[in-house]
Order: C-alpha cells, then sequence, then structure tokens
C-alpha cells in the first residue's frame, strides 16, 4: 500500500539581539542577515533580548523605546511577522521561569571560562553583577524554550551556544529527554566584522570612537567617510591574508554585503589600490542599508501595527515556551499542570 504523504516538520531557528543601542554592521552581517535567509525554510524565533540588556545599567524609557525599535529594524530588513515570531524577550515570563532551573545546572566553573564575561567585566568594574556573570545561562534558556536546532549567530556567540549544548546534556542525563540540542550557525563570511580603526578588535556598538564601526542607521555620507578612513596598511597590495587585518576587514565586509567568498573578492580587487577598496566597500553598504533604513522610517510611523506585531508575536513565543517550561518542571519534580 501507498504511504501516506506526511509533511516534514520544519526544524526551528532561534536568536537574539540585545537593545543596547544602534545596532552595526557587525550584527547584520553577522545575524541579522541570516536570520532574514533562514526564515523561509524554518519555523522562526528572532527576540529582541532586552532582559539581557540590563546587565549593564540603562535608562527605562530609552530601553523600552530601543526594544521597539530594534523590532522595527528586524522587520525592515526583510523579518516577517506572518513568517517569524519575533517578539521581546521579557514579554514571555517563561524565561525567567526556565532560568532558575538551568541555573541550578550550571557550574561557577564554566560561567567564569565565558569570554564576555571577562570582557564585560573588565569594562564594567563598578557593576559586576550576578546577572552578567549568570548570562549565558539566560542565553541558554533563550534557546531551549524552541527547542531549536540552529542558532544563528556571529562568532563571538559560539561559545554561549556551545554552553547551551552542554547544560541541555546535562539537564537530559539527569531527568530524560527534554531539550534539543542546538547548533550554531555561523557564515562563512561576516562571522567577525572588526572595528574599521583597530582591526584587531572586533566592530562593537559600545565602541567610544564612532569611526570604528558603522550603525546601521549612519546616512549614506557618514558611511564613506568612515569607510575611507578606515585603517590598512602599507603593503599597498590587496590580498586575502587574515594577519593583514585592515585590508582583510575590508574584503569581508564587501564580500559578505554581495554574497561571495573572499577568495573571489581579492582575486576582483587584484592590481587595484585601497582607495579603490574603499570607495566600492562602501557602494557596497549603502546600496545595502539604504532601502533597509527607508523601510524602518516607514515602519516607526505606523505604531498600532507595531504593537499588533509585538502583541501576537508574544503570545505565539509563549504558546511555545510554556509547553517547554510545563515539561522540565515536571520532570524536576514541580507540579507543573498547575502552570
Ligand atoms: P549581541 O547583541 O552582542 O549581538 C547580536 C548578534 O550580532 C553578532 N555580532 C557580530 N557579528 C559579526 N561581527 C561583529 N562585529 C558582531 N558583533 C555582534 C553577535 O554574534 C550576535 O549574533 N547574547 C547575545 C544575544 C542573545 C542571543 C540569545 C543570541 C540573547 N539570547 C539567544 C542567540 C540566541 C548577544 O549579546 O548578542
Amino acid at each position: 500500500m501507498e504511504q501516506p504523504i506526511t509533511q516534514v516538520q520544519k526544524k526551528t531557528v532561534l536568536s537574539g539581539i540585545q537593545p543596547t543601542s544602534r545596532l552595526t554592521l557587525g550584527n547584520y552581517l553577522g545575524a541579522l542577515k541570516n536570520f532574514v535567509a533562514m526564515q523561509e525554510d524554518y519555523d522562526s524565533y528572532y527576540m529582541v533580548a532586552d532582559m539581557h540588556a540590563i546587565t549593564v545599567r540603562q535608562n527605562a524609557s530609552e530601553l523600552r523605546k530601543r526594544s521597539i525599535e530594534i523590532l522595527a529594524l528586524y522587520m525592515a530588513c526583510g523579518l516577517d511577522p506572518e513568517k517569524s515570531t519575533l517578539f521581546i524577550q521579557s514579554h514571555v515570563p517563561e524565561h525567567a521561569m526556565l532560568n532558575w532551573l538551568m541555573c541550578c545546572n550550571t557550574y561557577m566553573g564554566e560561567l567564569s571560562r565565558m569570554t564576555q564575561f571577562k570582557d564585560k567585566s573588565a569594562k564594567h568594574a563598578d557593576n559586576i553583577n550576578a546577572g552578567l556573570f549568570t548570562y549565558p545561562v539566560l542565553m541558554a534558556c533563550d534557546i531551549l524554550l524552541y527547542q531549536a536546532n540552529y542558532i544563528p549567530v556571529g562568532a563571538d556567540q559560539k561559545q554561549h551556544v556551545e554552553l547551551t549544548r552542554d547544560i541541555a546534556e546535562r539537564f537530559n542525563k539527569a531527568y530524560g529527554d527534554t531539550f534539543t540540542i542546538p547548533e550554531p550557525f555561523i557564515p562563512k563570511v561576516g562571522a567577525r566584522i572588526m572595528s574599521l580603526q583597530d582591526p584587531t578588535s572586533k566592530m562593537s556598538k559600545s565602541d567610544p570612537n564612532p569611526n570604528g564601526y558603522i550603525s546601521m542607521l549612519d546616512e549614506p555620507e557618514v558611511i564613506v567617510k568612515k569607510l575611507k578612513r578606515a585603517v590598512t596598511d602599507s603593503e599597498g597590495e590587496i590580498t586575502p591574508n587574515p594577519e593583514r587585518a585592515g585590508v582583510y576587514n575590508l574584503l569581508s565586509i564587501y564580500s559578505a554585503c554581495l554574497g561571495k567568498t573572499i577568495e573571489e573578492t581579492a582575486a576582483e580587487f587584484a592590481g587595484e589600490n585601497y582607495g579603490t577598496l574603499k570607495t566600492r566597500t562602501a557602494d557596497a553598504v549603502v546600496s545595502m542599508l539604504e532601502p533597509i533604513q527607508a523601510e524602518y522610517k516607514r515602519l516607526l510611523s505606523e505604531k498600532d501595527y507595531l504593537g499588533e506585531v509585538i502583541r501576537n508575536g508574544a503570545d505565539k513565543a509563549r504558546a511555545r515556551a510554556v509547553k517547554t517550561v510545563r515539561k522540565a518542571y515536571h520532570k524536576v519534580g514541580f507540579d507543573s499542570y498547575k502552570l
């Protein structure tokens, strides 16, 4: 007898970005661009990680406003609320509910090895709070709540996804199969966009020198100016050598914008000078960001629509998250049917 055709269940994707300030070209090329590409083929959950943002002191009304703006920026990049679940983390209390369980299954030693904790505690020496330390556990909960298979992130988040796998495996071993083990999904080109002023350190929205980063909302003239000033070297030749950090970074940006490999791009620029590389990189960045900026401005004027997307997103996310919390609570011996 012929087998009935069954629909193959889509795998799940989850990721998030902190609403700490305006997003950079690094956030876009390392993560957001993949969020958009993946929404077609996966059951996708994309959140604004506002709970993570308060590990560093925030102004309340600015945080609230920025969280909505980042969600609008997600949509301006092409995330479609009909295809993906778009939500703000704090609107789904299950993140905090799972957090305690997972804190009790994570070792202090594991958390103290996290590079981001070491970096952030050095930067905010006056506010090394417990949240900063346990932050990767909350990130693990974000992922595990939705039983996500793939996590599109830049290279700097790989360590956190690996920790998530370790915590989930530990829990599954102790209590029986509960969580899907996730895998990081890191782009081949653009996973680590570097500062334009110091190409040995990551491009970051918290860089005090605005010439070091390109904001996704920078005006075209500003983008051109920043790229013209980008630090290169004195060799004068364009080759795909990671040791020549400044040139390699420009090649990465150009390649990631156009979806090419670094080798293809380096071949295209063979014999050209740095000025040409900078101008053409600026053109590629501007043509990629301009339509996003226009759509972002349009969306911000649609307050009611945005509010509706945010409320629906939270409902859809909660419906999924509550199932995992019930399951995990029951496994540890809590009366989960009361939830
Ligand atoms: P965040 O907000 O620091 O960065 C958001 C995403 O952008 C990527 N990224 C970069 N990629 C390439 N080059 C760069 N210079 C660059 N800078 C940032 C990051 O790798 C990240 O993918 N903990 C996360 C947010 C988070 C999360 C989650 C992510 C919270 N819960 C669950 C995935 C799943 C963070 O601080 O990212």
